[in-house]
């Protein structure tokens, strides 16, 4: 059964802890999908993630690569930006943008615009969907519905947070 959690964070630094106890916690074949529109946040979270996993900053997004291969932290890293696909060419492009390896089991997969990934999103994964609530301010929905991802839930929500605050 899926297990979800809800959080706010009031500054992108707390967004970006958020994803450092994520990335701290994950292991070679998990994947995180970040879902919300432009501005959520997507790209802060995976940035604390893959600090979390001792890559070497800073992390931008592979808005026009698509998917970047980062290395120096504790596994190998793939982070994939889907903006510029729409879902059904998402679908097409998996194998051409490498959608294969990036979910293969000996590196971790951080996805922006996990939305558009389709027939290529995997079962364990953890989903976290952003949502702008005012400037500053950014409500999160994670899900997870595998072992994977539990764990990566767990290590989410740990620190003692009240009330789901960050
Ligand atoms: N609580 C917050 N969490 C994340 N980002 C925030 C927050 N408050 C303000 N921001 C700002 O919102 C912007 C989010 O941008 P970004 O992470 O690139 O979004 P996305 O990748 O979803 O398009 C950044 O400029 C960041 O500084
Ligand atoms: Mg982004």
């Amino acid at each position: 059964m899926a297990e979800t959690w809800t959080c706010a964070t009031d500054r992108a630094e707390a967004t970006a802890a958020l994803g450092r106890r994520i990335g701290a916690a994950a292991l070679a074949g998990d994947a995180v999908l970040l879902c919300g529109p432009v501005g959520a946040g997507k790209t802060v979270l995976a940035g604390g993630i893959l600090d979390g996993l001792g890559v070497p900053g800073p992390h931008p997004s592979p808005t026009f690569t698509l998917v970047r291969r980062r290395r120096g932290g504790r596994w190998p890293v793939w982070h994939v930006d889907l903006y510029r696909l729409s879902e059904s060419e998402a679908g097409q492009a998996g194998d051409l943008i490498g959608l294969d390896e990036a979910f293969a089991s000996d590196g971790v997969a951080v996805v922006e615009w996990a939305e558009r990934l389709g027939a290529w999103t995997p079962a364990d994964a953890l989903r976290v969907e952003l949502r702008r609530s005012a400037p500053d301010a950014r409500e999160m929905w994670l899900r997870a519905d595998g072992p994977r991802a539990r764990r990566l839930l767990a290590a989410a929500r740990s620190e003692g947070l009240a009330a789901g605050k960050v």
